[in-house]
């Protein structure tokens, strides 16, 4: 075994007890010379001490910016190991830039929201939110009018880590989905190796039962579900965005399921959390949940999992997995 890098903890003390339950704590104490203290603000002496001889940064929610101001404090820091998923809002361009390496959990984060995911898209295809909302009003669907999930078209926007999970998990079904993906940086060979259809985002709004958004918020994903797509979608469809809300114009969406036209499972919103008094909150065939497709509760320890391995990997000089390269930021999450 190579010699025990010194690390640095950074992140929320209830997050750390999420992350690095006692066992996972035990098996990173063999791997790395851990300091005492968990650093959530870099900026006080205790910090600085700590930082000094830091090696390995293991940063999860509510860790402090990793920034030159940072750096100057931590002058052998080779590696930012980050047990959540994205990096942007705390790791700053100086890092890649000085060759420090930068891990993320992203992974371990990604398989939770296929399962969500893909819960949420046998529900939207059998129209459930309408179904139980006519239920409570103890109205029972016509055997005509009931809609199953066999042979629906699933339109996936994004061939992220998250999307690619999904586009795998549905070709997995019984139903038989059909599946069309949009997504600028895939060919369509790509798109044919991975067993789907490559469309442009215009046709797939179109063609699709159920649209599942899976790109990351960039400027140019901004809204990238408009008025002027939504309005595309066939009259039943449903949207469903475990991504970002800034992916989708929240107020044109809320137009449509007003109007009965569409149906909507959002994860996630624009803003968020949204306001109680919104009425995407009063409406029967939308599903609102406040965020939760991700890491939660007992699944957050995922991400402590893949962290630790992470740093075992650096002890041994060896590729770190969850790598972030500076040249993918203009198009990850
Ligand atoms: N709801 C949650 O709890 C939760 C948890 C994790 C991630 N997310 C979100 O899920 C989404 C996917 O995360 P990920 O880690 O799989 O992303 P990722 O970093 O793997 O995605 C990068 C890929 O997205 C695709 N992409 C980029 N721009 C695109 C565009 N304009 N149109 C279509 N595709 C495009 C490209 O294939 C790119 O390689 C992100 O928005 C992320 O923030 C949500």
């Amino acid at each position: 075994m190579a010699e025990r890098p010194k690390l640095v903890l950074a992140m929320r003390q209830d997050i750390l007890d999420l992350v690095l339950p006692a066992p996972l704590r035990a098996r990173l104490d063999t791997l790395a010379d851990v300091h005492p203290l968990l650093v959530t603000d870099a900026a006080t002496r205790e910090a600085g001490d700590a930082l000094a001889t830091a090696e390995v940064l293991l940063t999860g929610w509510g860790a402090p910016e990793i920034d030159a101001g940072l750096l100057a404090r931590a002058p052998r820091l080779g590696a930012v190991i980050h047990a959540a998923g994205t990096v942007k809002h705390h790791v700053h361009p100086v890092v890649w830039e000085r060759g420090i390496a930068v891990s993320s959990a992203a992974d371990a984060n990604a398989g939770p929201v296929v399962d969500f995911t893909m819960a949420t898209v046998v529900l939207a295809a059998r129209r459930t939110l309408g179904a139980a909302a006519d239920y409570r009003r103890g109205r029972l669907p016509s055997y005509p009018e009931r809609r199953g999930a066999d042979g629906a078209v699933v339109g996936v926007i994004g061939a992220s880590r998250i999307g690619r999970g999904v586009i795998a998990r549905l070709l997995a079904a019984d139903a038989g989905f059909q599946v069309l993906l949009a997504d600028p940086y895939v060919t369509a060979a790509d798109a044919a190796a991975l067993g789907v259809r490559l469309v442009d985002l215009d046709e797939l709004c179109a063609a699709s039962d159920i649209v599942t958004v899976h790109a990351p918020d960039l400027p140019e994903t901004r809204h990238l579900l408009d008025a002027r797509r939504l309005g595309l979608l066939r009259d039943g469809a449903a949207v469903i965005n475990t991504a970002r809300g800034r992916l989708v114009d929240t107020e044109a969406l809320a137009l449509a399921c007003a109007a009965g036209r569409l149906d909507a499972y959002l994860d996630v919103t624009d803003p968020e959390p949204l306001p109680v008094e919104h009425v995407l909150h009063r409406l029967p065939n939308v599903l609102l949940t406040p965020h939760i497709a991700g890491c939660q509760g007992s699944e957050v320890q995922r991400l402590g999992a893949y962290a630790v391995a992470e740093v075992e990997r650096f002890a041994r000089h060896e590729a770190l997995l969850g790598a972030v390269r500076a040249g993918d930021l203009a198009r990850i999450a």
